[in-house]
């Protein structure tokens, strides 16, 4: 189960109401990992700026274990096929309405990062394309992912409907496996 929909049905479980439990997956969609990627994307298809530079920036982004956004899932260890859908609507755009720099470099990206992350299973995700569309038809950026949310309200209620027809409130299990019998620092002794 994806990040945000488990959030859903956790504050579901404490039977809130549905506008506490959208709040609460939007809040968790947001993060740059999870829905927030896709305008990370454009952000980082801006920064490299021509497909030239594509290579460099591979190289100085792999140097540092820095992650590319939109790459990558937790399930998916092949191109995910939501991609590779996506993909098809960007070139139906560009075929429309004329070629998109951003596209060049975005297909650049895949086809390098193909050959260094191929084998272990990190290949483009969802995220990567949707902002292309997104960009293409005229949306701010700071909208992708409220947009992509609004698609998901859908989905979030219908897990709180399954939810409530046999709930029992979440409530993990944590192991603490930190120090015990610590002896009490006074404030202004404590470091950082
Ligand atoms: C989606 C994501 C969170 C899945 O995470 P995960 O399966 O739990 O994998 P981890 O984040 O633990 O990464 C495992 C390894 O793969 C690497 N990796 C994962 N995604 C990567 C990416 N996008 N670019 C480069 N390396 C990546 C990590 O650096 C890590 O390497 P290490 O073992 O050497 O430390 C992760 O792929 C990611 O952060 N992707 C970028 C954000 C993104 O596009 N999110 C939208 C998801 S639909």
């Amino acid at each position: 189960m994806n990040a945000s929909t488990f959030s859903a049905r956790v504050t579901a479980s404490t039977l809130t109401d549905p506008y506490a439990i959208v709040a609460s997956a939007v809040g968790t969609l947001g993060g740059p990992l999870h829905g927030g990627a896709n305008e990370e994307v454009v952000d980082m298809l801006a920064k490299i700026g021509s497909v030239q530079n594509v290579p460099a920036f591979v190289e100085e982004r792999l140097a540092r274990k820095a992650k590319f956004m939109g790459f990558g899932h937790r399930v998916y260890k092949v191109k995910d096929p939501r991609a590779t859908i996506l993909q098809k609507l960007v070139e139906d755009l560009v075929e429309r309405y004329g070629s998109d720099p951003y596209y060049d470099i975005a297909c650049e990206l895949e086809k390098v990062l193909a050959d260094k992350l191929g084998h272990r299973g990190i290949y483009p995700n969802v995220d990567f394309y949707s902002g292309l569309i997104y960009r293409r038809m005229g949306i701010p950026t700071d909208l992708f992912t409220p947009i992509f949310a609004i698609a998901r309200v859908a989905g979030w209620l219908a897990h709180w409907k399954e939810q409530l027809e046999a709930n029992r409130i979440y409530r993990p299990t944590q192991v603490y496996v930190g120090s015990h019998h610590q002896p009490f620092v006074d404030i202004e002794k404590r470091r950082g």
